[in-house]
C-alpha cells in the first residue's frame, strides 16, 4: 500500500493582505508549505504533488527536487483542488491518499505518519485530524454521533447556532482510501454558503453510506492553520520555541529563549552560549563553546568554537576558532577572521581575511584587505579601498604593527614585519621591515598660552569699555 501526498497550496490566503502567496510566508526562516512538505515526508510516501493556482510561478519556484506540482487554474475549493490532483496523479486504487493544507507550518511528522498508519490499520474510509481548541471560530467543525462516531464536517460559514459551539475542529489533514477518494470527489456540489466545493464534505458522504471513519485528535498547536500576519507571528513565536527547546536539549545554554531567533537550518553545537536577543537567520553554524550575544544578528555565518561575538552584525563571514568580533562589530560578506583573531570596538569589514592571531581592536575599516599573522592593526586604522571609480586592495603582511589613525589608501602593499607611524596616509607600498612615516615635522609655538589670555582679557576689557 503506498502513500500518496497531496498539499492544497492554491488559494490567495486573501486574509494575509500580502502580495506573497500565503504558503511562501516564512516561519523560523522557511516557507511554511516546507514545513507540512517535512512532515508528510514522514508518511514515506512514493509521490507529493502540491496543487497550486494563486501566484503559481513563485511557488513552484520554491518546490525543492522531487516535489510534483499541478495547476488549479480557478480556486473553485478545497473539493476542487483535490480533484485536480487526482486528475495529475492518475489510478490511485489500493492506495492511501494523504491530503494537507499548506497553511499548517506546526504538524509534527509522528502525528502524519500515526494518521496514516491508523486508517490503513483499520481499513478506514478516511482517517482525519481533528483538535479541541479554545477558540473554534473560522474552522469546520466535527459533527459526531451519540457514539462518538464522526458523522460529517460542517463549515463555520455554514453552521447552524448548535454546531456553532462545538470546539473540535477539522484540522484540513486527511487520510483518504484511495478506492473511495475519487468518486466522493467527483460527486460533490458547490450548493453552500461559499459556492465552493467541499473537500469536507468527502466526509459526510462516507459517513452517510456507512463507512468507517477515525477522527484522531491532535494537540492545537500542531494543527492551527495560519490564515492573517496575527497568526503568522503567533506561529513564529511558536516555532521559535519549539526550535530553542530542540537546542537546548542537546545541551545548547539559550539564556532567553523568548527573545532568541534561530532559524531552522541554523546549527548549533552541544555546550555553546546563545544570550538573549540573538538573530541567527539562513544557515548559521555555531561551535562548542562559542558566545553569541547578547544582542547580535548573524545571517549565513560559521562561529569557530570557543569564538565570542557580542553586540554585532555579522553576515556571510566566518568566524574562525577562539575570535572575538565586538562589541559593536560589523562584518560584511566575505569577511573571514581566522583563528585567535579580533575584530573588536567599533570595527567594519568587508570582503577582508584577518590572519591567525591578528587583531583589529579598535574603530577601524577594514575593505578589501588581506592580512597575514599576528600583525596588529591600531585603532582608526581605515582602508581607503574606493578611488571613486573602482574597489582596490590592501595587503598587509605577517607580523605587521599599523600605528594608530594610519590611511591605507589602496592599493597598497605593507611588507612582513613593516611598521607605520601613528597617524600616517600611507600610499607606496612598505618594504619588509621598514618603518614608514608620514607627517609634516612637528613645529612649536612657545608661550602660545600665555598669547591667547592676554586676547582675551583685551576683549573683555573692549565690551566692559562699550557697555
Ligand atoms: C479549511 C477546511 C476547514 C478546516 C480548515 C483547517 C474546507 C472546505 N474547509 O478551511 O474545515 O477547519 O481548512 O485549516 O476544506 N486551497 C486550494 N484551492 C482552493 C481553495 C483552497 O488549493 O480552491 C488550499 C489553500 O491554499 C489552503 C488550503 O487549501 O492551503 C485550505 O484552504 P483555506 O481557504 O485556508 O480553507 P479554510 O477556510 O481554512
Ligand atoms: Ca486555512
Amino acid at each position: 500500500m503506498a502513500v500518496r501526498v497531496v498539499v492544497l497550496a492554491a488559494g490567495q490566503g486573501s486574509r494575509m493582505k500580502s502580495e506573497l502567496p500565503k504558503v511562501l510566508h516564512e516561519v523560523a526562516g522557511r516557507p511554511m508549505l516546507h514545513w507540512v512538505l517535512d512532515a508528510a515526508q514522514s508518511a514515506d510516501p512514493t509521490q507529493m504533488v502540491v496543487v497550486v493556482g494563486h501566484e503559481a510561478e513563485q511557488v513552484k519556484a520554491s518546490l525543492p527536487d522531487g516535489v510534483e506540482w499541478c495547476l488549479q487554474a480557478e480556486q473553485l475549493g478545497t473539493g476542487h483542488a483535490a480533484q485536480v490532483a487526482l486528475d495529475h496523479l492518475g489510478s490511485v486504487a489500493g492506495d492511501t491518499v494523504l491530503i494537507l493544507s499548506g497553511d499548517t507550518p506546526h504538524l509534527a511528522g509522528a502525528t502524519v505518519k500515526e494518521l496514516v498508519g491508523v486508517r490503513e490499520r483499520t481499513g478506514s474510509a478516511a482517517a482525519l485530524l481533528t483538535s479541541v481548541i479554545e477558540s473554534p471560530a473560522g474552522y469546520g467543525r466535527v459533527v459526531r454521533d451519540g457514539w462518538d462516531r464522526v458523522v460529517g464536517i460542517v463549515e463555520h460559514k455554514d453552521a447552524s447556532t448548535s454546531e456553532l459551539t462545538i470546539r473540535e475542529i477539522n484540522a484540513g489533514i486527511y487520510a483518504f482510501d484511495g478506492d473511495l477518494l475519487p468518486e466522493a470527489l467527483s460527486a460533490l456540489k458547490n450548493d453552500n454558503s461559499q459556492g465552493e466545493y467541499y473537500l469536507t464534505d468527502v466526509i459526510g458522504t462516507f459517513a452517510d453510506q456507512d463507512l468507517s471513519l477515525n477522527g484522531l485528535k491532535a494537540e492545537a498547536d500542531q494543527v492551527a492553520g495560519v490564515n492573517s500576519q496575527d497568526h503568522l507571528a503567533h506561529a513564529n513565536r511558536a516555532m521559535r520555541r519549539r526550535i530553542a527547546i530542540e537546542w537546548m536539549q542537546r545541551g545548547v545554554w539559550i539564556q532567553d529563549p523568548s527573545s532568541t531567533y534561530i532559524s531552522a537550518t541554523s546549527e548549533i553545537a552541544p555546550g555553546a552560549r546563545i544570550y538573549a536577543n540573538v538573530h541567527l537567520e539562513g544557515r548559521c553554524t555555531v561551535g562548542a563553546g562559542a558566545q553569541v550575544g547578547p544582542d547580535s544578528f548573524l545571517t549565513d555565518s560559521v562561529v569557530g568554537d570557543g569564538a565570542r561575538i557580542w553586540y554585532s552584525v555579522v553576515r556571510e563571514a566566518k568566524v574562525g576558532q577562539g575570535v572575538e568580533v565586538g562589541p559593536f562589530a560589523s562584518l560584511r560578506p566575505g569577511t573571514v577572521l581566522h583563528d585567535n583573531s579580533k575584530a573588536g570596538t567599533f570595527v567594519e569589514m568587508k570582503n577582508t581575511i584577518v590572519g591567525e592571531g591578528s587583531k583589529v581592536p579598535h574603530l577601524s575599516y577594514m575593505g578589501d584587505a588581506i592580512i597575514g599573522t599576528s600583525s596588529n592593526v591600531g585603532a582608526g586604522t581605515i582602508t581607503c579601498n574606493y578611488d571613486g571609480v573602482d574597489k582596490h586592495e590592501t595587503e598587509i603582511g605577517d607580523d605587521v604593527n599599523i600605528g594608530s589613525d594610519t590611511m591605507l589608501v589602496a592599493p597598497v602593499k605593507l611588507g612582513d614585519r613593516s611598521v607605520t607611524g601613528a597617524g600616517s596616509t600611507i600610499t607606496k607600498d612598505v618594504a619588509d621591515d621598514a618603518l614608514a612615516v608620514e607627517r609634516s615635522a612637528q613645529r612649536e609655538i612657545p608661550g602660545y598660552s600665555a598669547r591667547v589670555d592676554a586676547r582675551r582679557e583685551e576683549k573683555a576689557r573692549r565690551l566692559a569699555d562699550e557697555g
